[in-house]
């Protein structure tokens, strides 16, 4: 009656085949070797052919089967092969230790079951090393707490056609435990399906006659003392600063069976673990690769790398997960396409880099193809410039002609350029209206997103208006991923093209400005008028600026509602920037405050962006270019 139950399992091979039991067989044993009952009980005992070595049969031991243990292993005692199938259902046995002495089974038509016995401990099958079925059935046998199969080595599919070699071993003892020695072999076997092995791994680990086992402790939060020569670690391989040193000894290990969490560290490369074969997190409820915080960490290698099972029922990612590392990782999918091979693609379980699925990487990687040879230069690639209008020295409020000379260096080189130049600089915290200029730009990115592919853009941002410009983007868009998708960002306090052609860019970034230069640029932007002198009308920005300030130096420690008064802060905490980002500036810049500014980077290197900078050291505020005449 129970095998109605599996019958998903045992017609399997009908659909599949012509298959002819009776000439497989034939091609495999001897007549009298053939045991055609398949029940075994006391009716049929007689006709098994107990001094055959190799058995062909469709071995079926059920609740109706009357023998005792000892006749079973009498019986059986002879057989090391046992060709046709192996079901074992329902049984009062303890054990499948009367079969103690198999050494293989072949599967022909039907599958190998052990299910449903509620009385069974331990398979205790100790010889058997080979098993030629596509699907394996070790499940439901409630007290079973052990499988006792340390040779089970080899498996090889069944099916015709067919190369997965599926393992259901679930519905078992809560205290069920596969030995390291068991998982070891089980992950050994090529196209073996694990997804349905459920269980911890037992303690103490057996010990290895070629190689020497390292214990660790359950926990990720004890550096895992890493000793010359281990070639398993029972437990979390847990790499800290406090271990990050002694890496290299990690060269012998082939297997770890607990998590392996790599945090905080200055690696700039996983290529240590050069021989590491499986990892196991069966009884772990963390993911079995977790990767964070590495901020140098920019290459992987796991060359061994043959099998991640996790212990995958908890519904949760416990597969693969790098947060916080270099960009690198999370930007070209190779990385996290490297893992999903491991982990299978059913559904949830799925690698995870900076919280994106590969397949959102590789997405967006394929839609800029033109961003990896972009840096060699010499490509189709938009840009926007957001301009400044103003110079300190001599001369304001820039037209397009004015920026001619800096479109120019991308048009030579191929790019599409917009220019967008605010008209006026204004004290308080742009509203959306220059964005809403930029937008048909940004719009045109983001509607061709998905469908063809686009050219990726990049934002050079010039001075504070610049700075006010992206503001503006922000507010007109609302949507604070929307910098996600641009290529990336360059800062640049002051453009002097002609004097760093080769870097293109000298100053920068977001920093609060002093009442002064804001004084002084809302004067530049602003038209000239007769009855008051150009430095007065920059006296009286300057002090509505003061006034501005005292009153809201105070608002300014209050996080909840700075942005509201100042560029600087706004940037800072509403707008999301693109993941690359480029700073120029110098200590000697007497008009820019450093220390916001590097704030405001580390700030952004935390959020997980990639953030370059160049500090020209002593070099004035746009000194080196008001010497060469500047633009
Ligand atoms: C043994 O199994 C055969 C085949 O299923 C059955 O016909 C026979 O009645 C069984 N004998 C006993 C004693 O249960
Ligand atoms: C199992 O299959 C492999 C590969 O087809 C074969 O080499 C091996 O002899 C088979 N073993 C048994 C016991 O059938
Ligand atoms: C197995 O594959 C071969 C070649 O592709 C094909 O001719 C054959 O019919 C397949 N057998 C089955 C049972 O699907
Ligand atoms: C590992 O720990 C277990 C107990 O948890 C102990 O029995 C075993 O001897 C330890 N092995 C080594 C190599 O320290
Ligand atoms: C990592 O780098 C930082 C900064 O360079 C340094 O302070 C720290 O000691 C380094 N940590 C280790 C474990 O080398
Ligand atoms: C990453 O490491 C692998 C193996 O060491 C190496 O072959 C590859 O060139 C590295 N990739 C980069 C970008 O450095
Ligand atoms: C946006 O701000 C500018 C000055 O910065 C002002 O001229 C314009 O009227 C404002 N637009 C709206 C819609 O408030
Ligand atoms: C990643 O970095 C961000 C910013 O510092 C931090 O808030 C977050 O907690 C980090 N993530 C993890 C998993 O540590």
């Amino acid at each position: 009656m129970w095998l109605w139950l599996f019958a998903p399992f045992l017609i399997r091979n009908v659909i599949a085949a012509n298959f002819d039991p009776t000439e497989f067989f034939k091609t495999r044993c001897e007549p009298k070797c053939v045991f055609e009952a398949s029940n075994l009980n006391s009716t049929t005992i007689d006709k098994f052919p107990k001094n055959c070595a190799t058995v062909c049969t469709d071995l079926a031991i059920d609740d109706k089967c009357d023998l005792t243990e000892e006749q079973l292993t009498a019986t059986l005692q002879n057989m090391k092969h046992l060709v046709g199938s192996l079901i074992v259902i329902s049984v009062k046995y303890t054990s499948v230790k009367f079969l103690a002495g198999l050494e293989s089974v072949e599967c022909g038509e039907l599958d190998f079951l052990i299910v449903l016995n509620n009385k069974m401990l331990e398979v205790g099958m100790t010889s058997l090393n080979t098993i030629n079925c596509s699907s394996i059935a070790i499940d439901n046998n409630k007290e079973m707490t052990k499988l006792n199969m340390p040779n089970l080595k080899y498996m090889y599919p069944s099916e015709v056609n067919k190369t997965e070699i599926k393992v259901r071993i679930d519905g078992l003892s809560k205290k069920f435990c596969v030995t390291t020695q068991e998982m070891y072999n089980l992950m050994g076997v090529p196209n073996i399906n694990l997804d349905s092995l459920e269980g911890m791994h037992c303690e103490p680990p057996v010990p290895l006659t070629n190689g020497k086992v390292c214990n660790s402790s359950y926990t990720l939060i004890y550096p895992t003392e890493i000793l010359d020569e281990c070639t398993q670690y029972f437990g979390s391989l847990v790499i800290n600063p406090a271990n990050e040193k002694d890496v290299s000894k990690l060269k012998s290990v082939e297997a770890i069976f607990g998590p392996l969490f790599i945090e905080k560290t200055n690696l700039t490369s996983i290529d240590f673990l050069t021989n590491l074969k499986f990892i196991s997190t069966l009884g772990y409820d963390t993911a079995a690769v977790q990767v964070i915080n590495n901020p140098f960490l920019s290459n992987f290698s796991f060359p061994s790398l043959k099998k991640i099972k996790t212990n995958s029922h908890n519904g949760v990612n416990d597969g693969v997960i790098f947060i916080n590392n270099s960009y690198t990782l999370s930007e070209d999918p190779s990385f996290c396409n490297f893992f999903w091979a491991f982990l299978g693609v059913d559904g949830w379980l799925y690698p995870e880099f900076d919280g994106k699925s590969c397949e959102s990487i590789q997405v967006r990687y394929d839609q800029q193809p033109v961003k990896r040879s972009a840096r060699s230069m010499g490509l189709e690639m938009m840009m926007i410039f957001v301009l400044s209008i103003f110079r300190w020295f001599g001369w304001a409020g820039a037209a397009p002609k004015n920026i001619e000379k800096y479109t120019k260096i991308y048009t030579d080189k191929g790019f599409h350029v917009a220019c967008i130049c605010p008209p006026l600089f204004h004290y308080k915290v742009p509203n959306g209206s220059s964005g809403d200029k930029m937008l048909p730009f940004i719009e045109k990115f983001e509607k061709s997103k998905g469908s063809a592919p686009v050219d990726p853009v990049i934002i050079h941002s010039f001075s504070m208006n610049g700075i006010r410009g992206i503001i503006s983007l922000a507010k007109t868009t609302g949507n604070p991923k929307l910098m996600d998708n641009l290529e990336g960002i360059i800062f640049d306090r002051f453009a002097c093209v002609s004097v760093c052609p080769d870097f293109l860019f000298c100053f920068s970034g977001p920093t609060r400005t002093f009442t002064h230069q804001n004084g002084k640029a809302l004067m530049l932007s602003r038209p000239k008028v007769g009855y008051l002198s150009d430095e007065k009308r920059a006296k009286i920005h300057e002090k509505v600026n003061d006034a501005r300030d005292f009153v809201i130096s105070p608002i300014s420690s209050i996080p909840s509602i700075r942005s509201k008064f100042s560029t600087y802060w706004y940037i800072h905490d509403k707008v999301q920037l693109p993941k690359r980002q480029l700073y120029f500036y110098s200590n000697g810049d007497s008009m820019v405050p450093i220390p916001p500014l590097e704030e405001f980077m580390e700030t952004q290197k935390t959020r997980g962006c990639h953030v370059d900078s160049y500090n020209f050291g002593k070099s004035e505020h746009v000194g080196l270019c008001s010497k060469i005449g500047g633009p």
